[in-house]
Parts: C-alpha cells; sequence; structure tokens
C-alpha cells in the first residue's frame, strides 16, 4: 500500500491503472468506513482511499480544529484491509491559494436547493464545501479514463450521497457511484467519528435516535401516514430524554423532496445534538403506496 501527500505523484501512480474504485474520507476511520473500502475491492482492482479534514465543509463555529486526525492508525487499517493506495493532501495542495488562513478557493460548486434544508438549514455552506472537494478529489482521480471507475459513499450520509449523485449528473462526471449500507454498534448507534466525542453516559443512550427512527418506519409500514405527528412525537420524546432535536423528516428516497402519494421509498432522516456532539442518522425503507 502506498501512502501519497501530492496530486502529481498521485496522478502518476494512477496513470496505467484500468479500474479504479475511490472512498473519500476524513479519516479516523471506523467499521463504516471499511464496509466501503470492502465494497469498493469489489468493484474495482485498484482501490484509492483519501483521508482529508476539508476546512471548507466546517462552519466557523464547527469542530474543524478538533476533529480526530489518526492518519498512522487508519493506514495500518487501510492496509489490513487491503486497499492499495493512500491520498492524504494537506490543505495547501487541495487548495492552491491557501495562504496559511484562508483557503481562497475562488471557484466553488453551488449545490442543488436541496442542500439548503435538513443539515443544510442549521449548516450554511456544508454540502456546497462537500461538493467543491469532492470535485476535485474525482478530479485528480478520475482523470485517466480508465475503464471501470467507482466512488462509495455510505448512506449514513444520506443527504451527502444524494448531492454527490447529482453533481455526478450535473456535471457528466465517468464515475458510478455506490452506496454503501450503515454500520451500526451492537445498541444500533450509527458508526461515526463523532461518536468519540460522547460521554460513557451519552453514549449509552445515543442509541435513542435510531431507536425513535425504527419506530417511525414500523408506523408508517403499518399505514401511519401522519408524517409530521410521528416526527414530532419523537422530537418531544428525544428531547425530554436530554437530546436537542435539530430535525425529524420523512422524505422520498429518490429525491429528498417531501413524500407524495405516489412514493413507496421513503427515508426518515434526523439530526440531534446530545451535549455538543451532533449525530445524524437515517433509515431508508419500502411503505405501501397510496
Ligand atoms: P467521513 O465522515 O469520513 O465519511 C466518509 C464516508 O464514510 C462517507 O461516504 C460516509 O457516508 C461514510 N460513513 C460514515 N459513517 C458510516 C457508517 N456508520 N456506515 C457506513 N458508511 C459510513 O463524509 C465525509 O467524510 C466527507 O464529507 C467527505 C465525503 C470525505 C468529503 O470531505
Amino acid at each position: 500500500m502506498q501512502i501519497i501527500h501530492t496530486a502529481a505523484e498521485l496522478r502518476a501512480q494512477l496513470k496505467s491503472q484500468a479500474s479504479i474504485g475511490f472512498v473519500p474520507t476524513m479519516g479516523n476511520l471506523h467499521a463504516g468506513h471499511m464496509h466501503l473500502v470492502e465494497i469498493a475491492k469489489q468493484q474495482a482492482q485498484c482501490v484509492v482511499v483519501s483521508i482529508f479534514v476539508n476546512p471548507l465543509q466546517f462552519g466557523a463555529n464547527e469542530d474543524l480544529a478538533g476533529y480526530p486526525r489518526t492518519l498512522d492508525a487508519d493506514c495500518e487499517k487501510l492496509k489490513a484491509a487491503g486497499a492499495h493506495i493512500v491520498f492524504a493532501p494537506s490543505v495547501a495542495e487541495m487548495y492552491p491559494d491557501f495562504d496559511g488562513h484562508n483557503l481562497n478557493q475562488s471557484m466553488s460548486i453551488t449545490p442543488p436547493p436541496i442542500a439548503h434544508e435538513l443539515c443544510g438549514a442549521s449548516r450554511h455552506g456544508h454540502f456546497g464545501g462537500v461538493a467543491t472537494v469532492v470535485m476535485k478529489l474525482f478530479s485528480l482521480i478520475f482523470f485517466n479514463g480508465a475503464s471501470r471507475q467507482v466512488a462509495v459513499f455510505g448512506k449514513k450520509d444520506f443527504q451527502q450521497l444524494f448531492i454527490i449523485k447529482e453533481l455526478v449528473k450535473q456535471f457528466n462526471l465517468p464515475v458510478e457511484i455506490i452506496a454503501g449500507e450503515t454500520m451500526r454498534e451492537p445498541s444500533g448507534l450509527a458508526m461515526s467519528s463523532r461518536n468519540g466525542y460522547l460521554t460513557p453516559e451519552q453514549r449509552a443512550t445515543a442509541a435513542q435516535l435510531q431507536q425513535g427512527l425504527q419506530k417511525i418506519v414500523s408506523a408508517i409500514q403499518q399505514g401511519n401516514k401522519r408524517y409530521s405527528d410521528l416526527e414530532q412525537q419523537l422530537t418531544q420524546e428525544l428531547n425530554g430524554k436530554g437530546w436537542a432535536v435539530d430535525y425529524i423528516s420523512t422524505r422520498s428516497a429518490v429525491s429528498l423532496a417531501p413524500v407524495t402519494a405516489n412514493d413507496t421509498h421513503l427515508v426518515v432522516l434526523a439530526a440531534a445534538k446530545l451535549g455538543n456532539t451532533r449525530l445524524i442518522d437515517n433509515i431508508d425503507f419500502f411503505a405501501p403506496g397510496s
């Protein structure tokens, strides 16, 4: 396995690859990330994993400085999993006009309107930052016209996955996006690098979010269509248990638009804070049509 820090070296190494499977990450790898690496291995001969904590997708009051950076441990895991290339660039490598303080990224991707709903309603600029860095990474990795070019993203970040699929469609990018299922702790808690911020007491109750979403899914599957009642009930229940719910929302899993009578593939998405830690989760499922 090679660990590469520069775009030029990455390009040189990928030049002759006929089939590339790419897994973009911000590092601090857990079993969720490793699941995506396994999928990439099944799909392509050369598996590239990027590790880059992207400043452009963090808001001013978010956890950029404290985000866990564990490159050595991450590389050990990726080597054991059979990844071929780790791309771990510096901020200056990804943002050519970075002056040590400001990124000075003078052009960026404008994400679709859905980027301002759900997580985007409270994380202004987040999905534009994600789309811009993913576009940069794709243009470094998928430049050589390899016959098979896939990138794997987790359903854990359902809205992100949707926006990346839209990026590929709108910019005619020569890459197939594959979705990986959400990996969970035995309690049901979705694995996340941010779970490390939780105290032991918070970790013991953090699965309440997923359990609540599961209750909404069961109700809908039994024919309940009063989505906003179900969402409000869960919001109150969680807030009563010490959470601060940001949103709980049932949407079409295909368009992320509000559910219409014809939709059968749905997703219920949530974001909520436990102490200072913001957790997200979702469940996509099939419901009886009208
Ligand atoms: P990061 O949070 O490190 O996640 C990298 C990938 O792992 C994403 O596709 C995410 O959906 C997936 N992932 C996270 N937790 C998961 C879980 N429990 N099960 C399955 N997959 C999981 O998402 C980002 O980084 C960044 O926004 C990035 C796309 C790299 C752009 O900077």
